[in-house]
């Protein structure tokens, strides 16, 4: 086995002032699809989500609620908590900037930012929106409000400052010399233009950051300055390290994750939260000077049937829900979460906005999965059950399936072209791709036809080569629809230690005498009446 490498993969932290909905699901499942993806070929991976818990907005919510702010957090934290098991996410750390090892890594960080003379003392005299928990200048507001539709008001409070000013420069250069730092493309456009100051670069377009708050005081106290409490996105940011133990007399996992990473860090956000991450976060880390994140994703946003999701519409998608709903139609829990974990990969390309509808989701599954996929695996191994006692024969000779067998044995390959694009819906494509051309190649040979001509060599060849490409479909289907998958694999009865992908060439592939398990329906199509 060759070397393995580090990857590191984050969500966002979420905002614990509600409940968990579509927008952080999504999140969430296209993280954990990457993370599977990299542990299935030969990376060690660390996977991070949690959730932020500081801040004007939360404490809002807390004493609107008659809470403290920790009990309100604690509420809600649990539900995001329990986010990893209604969709089966294999984060190994969950992150909560109430936490002790979180605030000391933050205070760290802030004290090197200090101590390098990045940060001075001033007065703040602008407009907060509380909902995005962000400054914005007179010059960006659209009829009053912040350019995301949230309210602001006026502040004026004393206040530390991040010389943000000064990096303009230095941001500039880092797009240009690293021009996928931010994807897609469009977004990278779009931080570009916002840091040069527009289409024509204006030099001190960025301003000096606000980076401490004295209005209230659910935050992190700055040590030195006990009334001011630190801004909640400097507090929040700095989760992706604190989580790594940074700062700690042992940071073995920043050495390792933060330090010597390949491909990776990789911060995955919503467009909306783009500019903290791809602006802010690397600023702060160069006047730290720390290593930057290898890349920031950004992806688009879901809307629910052609509408924009909110609250005061009364249209926000709950996943679990979502899941009920699938299972009030006679699907299995666990069927339930890997049918709506592949619609969300599936359904959208990775950047744009997605249209959620359960009329496509059922759409989708009963094409894709139940007519394709499962057709083929139902059809295929209940053959070899029925007429060969479930026993593969040898089929390394056979010519007319060589091209099929090379898709299968190339289809590794094909999944890391689109995955290094964060495209899950092109990778997903190439395995619906694989299965067709599978269905067609046994529609063309006719295995039925083949037994009744006695001939029963050939039928066992065909059936058994079909084996080997739903050996590939199931181990490249693992990181999207994990449960499903592995009942696939559970079927062909493929070791544990065969399930990744160095197992997907050639000389893995399905010996003769291999015994397949009994076979049961693994995508039954979904009826709704
Ligand atoms: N707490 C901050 C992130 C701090 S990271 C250091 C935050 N939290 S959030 O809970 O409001 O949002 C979390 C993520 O959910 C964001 O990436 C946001 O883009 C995403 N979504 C919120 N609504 C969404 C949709 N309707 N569709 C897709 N994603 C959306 O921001």
């Amino acid at each position: 086995m060759k070397a393995q490498k580090n990857f590191y993969i984050t969500t966002p932290i979420y905002y614990v002032n509600d409940a968990p909905h579509i927008g952080h699901a999504y999140t969430s499942v296209v993280c954990d699809a990457m993370a599977r993806f990299k542990r299935l070929d030969n990376y060690q991976v660390h996977f991070l989500t949690g959730t932020d818990e500081h801040g004007q907005k939360v404490q809002k919510s807390a004493l609107k609620n008659n809470k403290t702010p920790l009990e309100y957090c604690n509420y809600f934290a649990d539900k995001f908590y329990n986010l990893s098991t209604l969709l089966d996410l294999s984060n190994d750390d969950f992150i909560r900037t109430t936490e002790d090892r979180h605030q000391k890594a933050a205070t760290k960080f802030w004290q090197i930012l200090e101590s390098k003379g990045w940060i001075y003392k001033s007065v703040y005299e602008g407009w907060y929106a509380v909902r995005d928990e962000a400054f914005y200048a007179e010059s960006e507001l659209i009829d009053g409000k912040a350019p995301t539709g949230a309210e602001v008001t006026w502040h004026k409070e004393e206040s530390y400052f991040f010389k943000l000013s000064l990096f303009q420069d230095k941001l500039l250069a880092l797009y240009e010399a690293v021009p996928d730092f931010i994807q897609p493309k469009s977004r990278f456009n779009e931080v570009v233009s916002f840091v040069r100051g527009g289409k024509e670069y204006v030099k001190g377009a960025l301003k000096d950051l606000s980076i401490s708050r004295t209005s209230f005081d659910w935050g992190i106290k700055i040590a030195t300055d006990l009334d001011h409490v630190m801004y909640v996105w400097l507090d929040a940011l700095s989760n992706y390290i604190s989580a790594l133990k940074f700062g700690d007399e042992n940071d073995d996992l920043y050495q390792k994750f933060w330090l010597n990473s390949t491909d990776s860090p990789v911060h995955v956000v919503g467009k909306d939260i783009l500019r903290f991450h791809a602006v802010y976060w690397p600023a702060f880390l160069m006047a730290a000077e720390m290593m930057l994140p290898n890349k920031i994703i950004a992806h688009g946003w879901w809307i629910n049937e052609g509408q924009k999701i909110s609250k005061s519409i009364g249209n926000i998608i709950d996943p679990i829900k979502e899941i009920e709903w699938l299972q009030s139609l006679n699907v299995a829990k666990d069927q339930a979460r890997d049918y709506f974990r592949y619609f969300l990969l599936r359904e959208v390309a990775f950047g744009s906005d997605g249209d959620y509808s359960r009329k496509n989701l059922l759409i989708r599954i009963n094409a894709e999965l139940a007519n394709n996929i499962g057709n083929l695996v139902q059809r295929v191994l209940t053959m070899i059950a029925k007429n060969n006692d479930g026993v593969i024969v040898d089929f390394s000779n056979f010519t007319a399936a060589e091209d099929l067998l090379n898709s299968g044995y190339n289809l590794a390959s094909e999944l890391r072209f689109e995955m290094e694009k964060f495209a899950f819906d092109l990778a997903i494509n190439k395995i619906i791709l694989l299965a067709s051309k599978a269905n067609l190649f046994i529609d063309n040979q006719a295995p039925w036809t083949l037994k009744k001509a006695g001939k029963i060599s050939e039928m066992n060849l065909v059936l058994s080569t079909l084996a080997e490409i739903i050996r590939s479909i199931a181990l490249a289907l693992q990181p999207f629809i994990p449960y499903l998958a592995n009942k696939i694999l559970d079927l062909l009865n493929i070791e544990n230690k065969e399930r990744n992908f160095e197992a997907m060439t050639k000389n893995h592939r399905l010996k003769a005498g291999h015994k397949i398990n009994q076979v049961e329906i693994i995508f039954p199509r979904i009826e709704n009446k």
